[in-house]
Order: C-alpha cells, then sequence, then structure tokens
C-alpha cells in the first residue's frame, strides 16, 4: 500500500513538460530559449525519481535558475528596447518566480528531494502558464509592430 501510493506520487510529480506549437512565440530566439529550458527540468523529474543526493539536485536547480535568469534578461531587454506597454507586469512576474526559486534552493540542502519537487512543480506550472500567456502576448505585439 505504502508502495503503491509512492509510485503514484512520484508519477504525478514526474509529470513530462513537453514542446508544442502551443508554445511557440514566433520569435526564433525566445522560442530556442524556452524549449532550452524543458530538458533541464524532465531532467529534475527523472533525478527526483531516481532520489538522486542533495548535491546532484542542487546543480540542477542552479543550472536551472541560470538558465532561466539569462532567459529573463534576454526578454527583458527585448521589451525594453522595444517600448513594450506590458514591460513592468512581465518583469514583476520574472521577478516573482526568480525568488521563489531562490528560496527554494536555499532551503534545498536541508531537505533536497522536497525542495525538488516544488522546484519542479513550479517550473513545470510557471512555464505552461507564462510562455502560452504573457510571453505570446508580447510576442504578437512586436511581431504585428514589425519590429522583429
Ligand atoms: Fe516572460
Ligand atoms: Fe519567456
Amino acid at each position: 500500500m505504502t508502495t503503491k501510493h509512492y509510485v503514484t506520487k512520484n508519477e504525478k510529480l514526474v509529470r513530462t513538460i513537453k514542446w508544442s506549437a502551443a508554445f511557440e512565440t514566433g520569435i526564433a530566439l525566445i522560442d530556442q530559449q524556452h524549449q532550452a529550458v524543458f530538458e533541464p527540468v524532465n531532467e529534475l523529474g527523472r533525478a527526483i525519481t531516481a532520489g538522486l543526493g542533495a548535491p546532484e539536485i542542487g546543480r540542477l536547480l542552479r543550472a536551472i535558475l541560470q538558465d532561466i535568469e539569462e532567459h529573463f534578461a534576454t526578454e527583458e531587454l527585448l521589451l525594453k528596447e522595444n517600448d513594450y506597454p506590458g514591460y513592468a507586469k512581465q518583469q514583476a512576474e520574472h521577478e516573482q518566480a526568480l525568488q521563489k526559486l531562490r528560496r527554494i534552493i536555499l532551503r534545498s540542502p536541508a531537505d533536497h528531494l522536497s525542495a525538488a519537487q516544488e522546484f519542479h512543480a513550479l517550473c513545470c506550472d510557471w512555464l505552461i502558464n507564462h510562455i502560452s500567456g504573457p510571453d505570446r502576448a508580447y510576442a504578437e505585439f512586436l511581431l504585428s509592430k514589425g519590429v522583429l
């Protein structure tokens, strides 16, 4: 019974996120960066299932955070340069997500698998919602203005 619960729980926690046309913004660099974050997030899911130790999990979390930080910086520069009206809102959403991810990393050495699960769930939800919502909205704006 315990084993069954454990498997079910992990199947849910290690959901895989798959890239699809729903995530495409039509801006090549942005699509490339978005897509590039999917694999490490899925790798983290596999690391959780495998029950990797704190050092390995820590490295994965920091690497994903760095990818996301770099992507946000690219995106914010692009939006600022093109006077996107929703720039402040985008930046605030990015900052909020980064703060949550950084807080999880800080507590990960003490409880790395629980931290990894939370980090993974947050990345999955956030990537899906943010890319298909606010990110696609700015892309529409930029493409309609012909700036790209
Ligand atoms: Fe964004
Ligand atoms: Fe984005």
